[in-house]
């Protein structure tokens, strides 16, 4: 009797690593390899999928998750106001649990023993993916080829020729990972942060300095903090955000160069391009700052630095970050509006806002004639808001 040969869920992007995972698998598990390769915005699938077959898998799923990212992902991340220190709106963060969720789907379709990854020892999205397969899909194994083969690069060139793989010899002088929401570029010249990042590592913007001398105007319609239209034409997420990296980029905007804490706990030097994203965050905080109260803002904040970290840390699937969405959808009641940004060389700046409901009120804030605050009433409140102050230094001095 011959024992049914294992069957392993390969998340395939059709690099080099993942294309020597395929026979390696195969090799050192006797397994048979099921790729799956999810479109997150910038993946040619049938493409991808013919070299899967190439490099030897027995099946070789496609998903188009863009949609899903935008609705699922992106979206709650914009609306909590998710940016890691300070900086990165998190894109390769919040695509890693949507590949998690599709990861564990497949394995429990085709009944497989275990899920394999392209992840390397040292970074977040080892993290991201097993904890979010092994969160869906508990009891199936986890598998990453590149923590436990210690080939490098030139070993995997020649382990490809070994075995004719049909890899186009690329000279990637980057780690990159992109999806709508950003592009992410490590390794390479990039790791001596005291060099700036060569204009070879952007795609996706131009270089501030020269782009057009123009400025351009955009507006951003929001409902209930979701961006819904662009320049007065509704669009779906998809194409709004296509959109919106297209004309960011075209005037520098979204470069962002960063020295992150992973959570594996090595600082490392971060190039990220992101204009749909950078320019939407400034545009929904401003939205904010029409529509929400002191006390909301000062709170969200602080939910946004925890959303951010949460997801930053691989942990999307947990009650903890649901908890938080019900809080952040709780605020975004008030959160329609529209927003004037412009666009020149680099900057994107916030001149015009208008809300559905804001709080922002012209009779009150207005020192022209239309006037409606009570002066009179200020000299009261002082008296009264100053009162425990000027206790406490006659009761117990300075
Ligand atoms: N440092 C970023 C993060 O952890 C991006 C990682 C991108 N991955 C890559 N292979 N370049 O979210």
């Amino acid at each position: 009797m011959t024992t049914a040969r294992k069957k392993i869920v390969l998340a395939y992007s059709g690099g080099l690593d993942t294309s020597v995972a395929v026979p390696w698998l195969r090799e050192n598990y006797d397994a048979d390899v099921i790729t799956c390769t999810i479109d997150l915005g910038m993946v040619d699938l049938e493409t991808i999928r013919q070299r899967a077959f190439a490099v030897g898998a027995t099946d070789a799923v496609t998903v188009d998750g863009r949609e899903t990212l935008v609705d699922e992902f992106l979206w709650p991340a914009l609306r909590a106001g998710a940016i890691y220190e300070g900086q990165y709106p998190l894109a390769t963060a919040l695509g890693r649990p949507l590949i998690a969720r599709y990861l564990a789907d497949v394995a429990r379709q085709h009944d497989a023993d275990a899920v394999a990854h392209g992840c390397t020892g040292k970074g977040n999205d080892q993290v991201r993916i097993e904890v979010g397969v092994s969160a869906l899909a508990p009891g199936v194994e986890l598998i990453a080829p590149i923590r436990e083969w210690g080939m490098n690069r030139e070993d995997e060139v020649l382990y490809a020729r070994d075995r004719n793989l049909p890899i186009a010899p690329s000279n990637n002088k980057y780690s990159t990972d992109e999806n709508l929401w950003g592009r992410s570029a490590e390794a390479g010249e990039l790791e001596d942060p005291w060099v700036e990042p060569p204009e070879d590592a952007y795609e996706w913007t131009v270089n501030p300095g020269a782009a057009p001398d123009e400025p351009a105007y955009v507006e951003i319609r929001f409902e209930e903090g979701v961006p819904t239209a662009v320049d007065g034409e509704t669009m779906g997420g998809v194409a709004l955000i296509n959109h919106l990296n297209e004309l960011a980029g075209a005037h520098g905007i979204g470069r962002i160069d960063h020295v992150e804490n992973r959570l594996v706990g090595i600082k490392s030097r971060e190039v990220y391009e992101s204009p749909a994203a950078v320019l939407l965050h400034d545009a929904h905080r401003a939205l904010e700052t029409m529509t929400l109260s002191r006390d909301q803002s000062r709170l969200k904040e602080r939910i946004a630095q925890e959303y951010a970290e949460l997801v930053y840390n691989g942990l999307w699937d947990t009650a903890h970050r649901r908890d938080m969405d019900a809080y952040v959808d709780s605020t975004q009641r008030h959160v329609s509006g529209d927003i004037r940004v412009r666009l020149h060389k680099g900057s994107c700046v916030v001149v015009g806002r208008t809300a559905d409901r804001p709080l922002y009120n012209y009779g009150l804030a207005t020192y022209d004639r239309a006037d409606e605050f009570d002066h009179t009433a200020a000299k009261g409140f002082i008296d009264i808001y100053g009162l425990p102050g000027r206790t406490q230094r006659r009761q117990q001095g300075g």
